[in-house]
Protein backbone atom coordinates (compact mmCIF):
# COMPACT_ATOMS: atom_id res chain seq x y z
CA UNK A 1 0.00 0.00 0.00
CA UNK A 2 3.05 2.06 0.91
CA UNK A 3 3.83 1.87 -2.66
CA UNK A 4 0.18 3.01 -4.28
CA UNK A 5 1.30 6.42 -2.59
CA UNK A 6 4.81 6.86 -3.19
CA UNK A 7 4.87 5.58 -6.69
CA UNK A 8 2.34 8.12 -8.13
CA UNK A 9 3.12 10.62 -5.39
CA UNK A 10 6.89 10.72 -6.99
CA UNK A 11 5.56 10.97 -10.27
CA UNK A 12 3.37 14.19 -9.53
CA UNK A 13 6.13 15.88 -7.77
CA UNK A 14 8.64 15.27 -10.44
CA UNK A 15 6.03 16.22 -13.22
CA UNK A 16 4.23 19.36 -11.37
CA UNK A 17 7.62 22.03 -11.68
CA UNK A 18 7.05 21.99 -15.46
CA UNK A 19 3.24 22.62 -15.29
CA UNK A 20 4.19 25.37 -12.85
CA UNK A 21 6.62 26.91 -14.94
CA UNK A 22 5.05 29.89 -17.00
CA UNK A 23 8.27 29.51 -19.57
CA UNK A 24 7.30 25.78 -20.63
CA UNK A 25 3.54 25.84 -20.15
CA UNK A 26 2.84 29.04 -22.17
CA UNK A 27 4.73 27.20 -25.15
CA UNK A 28 3.23 23.77 -25.10
CA UNK A 29 -0.24 24.31 -23.75
CA UNK A 30 -1.58 21.11 -25.33
CA UNK A 31 1.18 19.21 -23.19
CA UNK A 32 0.12 20.96 -20.54
CA UNK A 33 -3.08 19.35 -20.79
CA UNK A 34 -2.17 16.06 -21.68
CA UNK A 35 0.26 15.88 -19.21
CA UNK A 36 -1.21 17.75 -16.37
CA UNK A 37 -4.49 14.54 -17.34
CA UNK A 38 -1.65 11.93 -15.99
CA UNK A 39 -0.15 13.79 -13.06
CA UNK A 40 -3.21 14.77 -11.68
CA UNK A 41 -4.52 10.96 -12.02
CA UNK A 42 -1.41 10.18 -10.33
CA UNK A 43 -2.30 12.78 -7.47
CA UNK A 44 -5.54 11.65 -7.20
CA UNK A 45 -3.85 7.81 -6.54
CA UNK A 46 -1.24 9.03 -4.48
CA UNK A 47 -3.67 11.14 -1.97
CA UNK A 48 -6.54 8.43 -1.68
CA UNK A 49 -3.80 5.76 -0.69
CA UNK A 50 -2.14 8.81 1.56
CA UNK A 51 -5.76 8.84 3.02
CA UNK A 52 -6.20 5.14 3.62
CA UNK A 53 -2.19 4.18 5.14
CA UNK A 54 -1.98 7.49 6.61
CA UNK A 55 -5.21 6.65 8.93
CA UNK A 56 -5.10 2.79 9.11
CA UNK A 57 -1.23 2.40 9.32
CA UNK A 58 0.44 5.46 11.16
CA UNK A 59 3.51 4.92 12.87
CA UNK A 60 2.90 8.03 14.84
CA UNK A 61 -0.85 7.38 16.08
CA UNK A 62 -3.88 9.54 15.96
CA UNK A 63 -1.64 13.02 16.00
CA UNK A 64 -0.60 11.69 12.89
CA UNK A 65 -3.64 9.85 11.47
CA UNK A 66 -5.49 12.90 11.89
CA UNK A 67 -2.89 15.27 9.88
CA UNK A 68 -3.13 13.07 7.45
CA UNK A 69 -6.83 12.71 7.22
CA UNK A 70 -6.73 16.51 7.30
CA UNK A 71 -4.74 17.32 4.51
CA UNK A 72 -4.76 14.19 2.57
CA UNK A 73 -8.42 15.77 1.90
CA UNK A 74 -7.17 18.89 1.37
CA UNK A 75 -4.89 17.88 -1.07
CA UNK A 76 -7.59 16.22 -3.20
CA UNK A 77 -9.86 18.60 -2.86
CA UNK A 78 -7.65 21.44 -3.85
CA UNK A 79 -7.19 19.17 -7.44
CA UNK A 80 -10.80 18.37 -7.65
CA UNK A 81 -11.04 22.04 -7.58
CA UNK A 82 -8.26 23.07 -9.97
CA UNK A 83 -9.73 20.74 -12.84
CA UNK A 84 -13.41 22.21 -12.21
CA UNK A 85 -11.98 25.63 -12.44
CA UNK A 86 -10.23 24.90 -15.79
CA UNK A 87 -12.84 22.97 -17.23
CA UNK A 88 -15.38 25.93 -17.15
CA UNK A 89 -12.14 27.97 -18.47
CA UNK A 90 -11.09 29.80 -15.18
CA UNK A 91 -7.32 30.14 -15.62
CA UNK A 92 -6.85 31.91 -12.07
CA UNK A 93 -8.32 29.74 -10.00
CA UNK A 94 -7.08 26.72 -11.95
CA UNK A 95 -3.42 27.91 -10.92
CA UNK A 96 -4.67 28.71 -7.04
CA UNK A 97 -5.77 25.62 -6.47
CA UNK A 98 -2.81 23.97 -8.46
CA UNK A 99 -0.52 25.91 -6.29
CA UNK A 100 -2.31 25.10 -3.04
CA UNK A 101 -2.17 21.37 -4.02
CA UNK A 102 1.75 21.63 -4.80
CA UNK A 103 1.94 23.06 -1.38
CA UNK A 104 0.51 20.15 0.19
CA UNK A 105 2.41 17.74 -1.91
CA UNK A 106 6.06 19.47 -0.98
CA UNK A 107 5.35 19.42 2.78
CA UNK A 108 5.83 15.89 3.18
CA UNK A 109 10.22 17.43 2.74
CA UNK A 110 9.22 19.78 5.57
CA UNK A 111 8.44 16.80 7.93
CA UNK A 112 11.77 15.13 7.48
CA UNK A 113 13.08 18.33 8.77
CA UNK A 114 10.93 18.67 11.76
CA UNK A 115 11.30 15.26 12.49
CA UNK A 116 15.11 15.72 13.02
CA UNK A 117 14.60 19.12 14.82
CA UNK A 118 12.42 17.12 17.62
CA UNK A 119 15.12 13.78 17.23
CA UNK A 120 17.74 16.26 18.17
CA UNK A 121 15.54 17.92 21.12
CA UNK A 122 15.31 14.38 22.65
CA UNK A 123 11.09 13.50 21.26
CA UNK A 124 11.22 9.32 20.74
CA UNK A 125 10.52 8.99 16.97
CA UNK A 126 7.03 8.03 17.00
CA UNK A 127 5.92 10.63 18.82
CA UNK A 128 7.76 13.13 17.05
CA UNK A 129 5.69 12.44 13.33
CA UNK A 130 2.20 14.06 14.71
CA UNK A 131 3.68 17.13 15.51
CA UNK A 132 6.09 17.27 12.61
CA UNK A 133 2.88 16.39 10.09
CA UNK A 134 0.59 19.22 11.58
CA UNK A 135 3.27 21.76 11.67
CA UNK A 136 4.88 21.08 8.27
CA UNK A 137 1.51 20.93 6.29
CA UNK A 138 0.07 24.40 7.77
CA UNK A 139 2.92 26.22 7.80
CA UNK A 140 2.57 24.80 3.64
CA UNK A 141 -0.56 25.96 3.26
CA UNK A 142 0.25 29.23 5.22
CA UNK A 143 2.55 29.71 2.76
CA UNK A 144 0.96 29.03 -0.46
CA UNK A 145 -1.99 31.84 1.12
CA UNK A 146 0.93 34.10 1.10
CA UNK A 147 2.13 33.25 -2.70
CA UNK A 148 -1.21 34.00 -3.64
CA UNK A 149 -1.99 37.02 -2.20
CA UNK A 150 1.76 37.98 -3.27
CA UNK A 151 0.93 36.85 -7.47
CA UNK A 152 -3.03 36.80 -7.12
CA UNK A 153 -2.84 36.08 -11.02
CA UNK A 154 -1.02 33.96 -13.48
CA UNK A 155 1.60 35.47 -15.77
CA UNK A 156 -1.12 34.67 -18.62
CA UNK A 157 -3.57 37.24 -16.61
CA UNK A 158 -0.64 39.72 -15.23
CA UNK A 159 -3.11 42.66 -16.35
CA UNK A 160 -6.29 41.74 -14.98
CA UNK A 161 -7.58 43.06 -11.69
CA UNK A 162 -6.87 40.85 -8.90
CA UNK A 163 -10.12 39.27 -8.50
CA UNK A 164 -10.52 38.53 -12.36
CA UNK A 165 -12.18 34.82 -12.11
CA UNK A 166 -12.28 33.67 -15.92
CA UNK A 167 -10.90 33.93 -18.99
CA UNK A 168 -11.09 32.69 -22.39
CA UNK A 169 -8.20 30.12 -22.75
CA UNK A 170 -5.08 30.69 -24.18
CA UNK A 171 -6.17 27.88 -26.91
CA UNK A 172 -9.17 29.38 -27.73
CA UNK A 173 -7.84 33.04 -27.22
CA UNK A 174 -5.33 32.44 -30.01
CA UNK A 175 -8.03 30.54 -32.46
CA UNK A 176 -10.06 33.52 -32.09
CA UNK A 177 -7.36 36.09 -33.06
CA UNK A 178 -7.12 33.67 -36.25
C1 LIG B 1 0.83 20.90 -10.96
C2 LIG B 1 0.25 21.86 -11.61
C3 LIG B 1 -0.74 21.70 -12.71
C4 LIG B 1 -1.39 20.59 -13.20
C5 LIG B 1 -1.26 19.16 -12.71
C6 LIG B 1 -2.26 21.04 -14.25
C7 LIG B 1 -3.14 20.22 -14.95
C8 LIG B 1 -3.94 20.65 -16.01
C9 LIG B 1 -4.91 19.82 -16.69
C10 LIG B 1 -5.23 18.38 -16.33
C11 LIG B 1 -5.46 20.56 -17.68
C12 LIG B 1 -6.49 20.08 -18.71
C13 LIG B 1 -7.88 19.97 -18.17
C14 LIG B 1 -8.76 19.33 -19.25
O1 LIG B 1 -8.81 19.85 -20.36
O2 LIG B 1 -9.35 18.30 -18.96
C15 LIG B 1 -4.84 21.87 -17.63
C16 LIG B 1 -5.12 22.91 -18.50
C17 LIG B 1 -4.63 24.18 -18.37
N1 LIG B 1 -3.81 24.65 -17.36
FE1 LIG B 1 -2.98 23.52 -15.90
N2 LIG B 1 -2.13 22.39 -14.42
C18 LIG B 1 -1.21 22.83 -13.49
C19 LIG B 1 -0.79 24.12 -13.30
C20 LIG B 1 -1.21 25.20 -14.06
C21 LIG B 1 -0.84 26.56 -13.80
C22 LIG B 1 0.04 27.05 -12.65
C23 LIG B 1 -1.42 27.33 -14.74
C24 LIG B 1 -1.31 28.82 -14.82
C25 LIG B 1 -2.17 29.59 -15.30
C26 LIG B 1 -2.15 26.46 -15.64
C27 LIG B 1 -2.84 26.82 -16.77
C28 LIG B 1 -3.59 25.99 -17.58
C29 LIG B 1 -4.27 26.41 -18.77
C30 LIG B 1 -4.26 27.79 -19.37
C31 LIG B 1 -4.93 25.28 -19.28
C32 LIG B 1 -5.77 25.18 -20.55
C33 LIG B 1 -4.82 24.96 -21.70
C34 LIG B 1 -5.52 24.99 -23.06
O3 LIG B 1 -6.29 25.89 -23.30
O4 LIG B 1 -5.26 24.12 -23.85
N3 LIG B 1 -2.01 25.16 -15.16
N4 LIG B 1 -3.95 21.89 -16.60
Amino acid sequence: MAYLHLTPGVLYLLGAPLQLSYRFRSRHYTFHRRRGRVLVGAAMISGVFALIFGSLFSYGGLPEASAAVVFGLWFLTCLVLAVRAIRRDDIVHHRRWMIRAFAIGIGIGTTRIWLALFGMAGLDFASSFGPAFWISFSLHVVAAELWLRAFPNPPELANEPPDATSSPRPAAAAEAAG
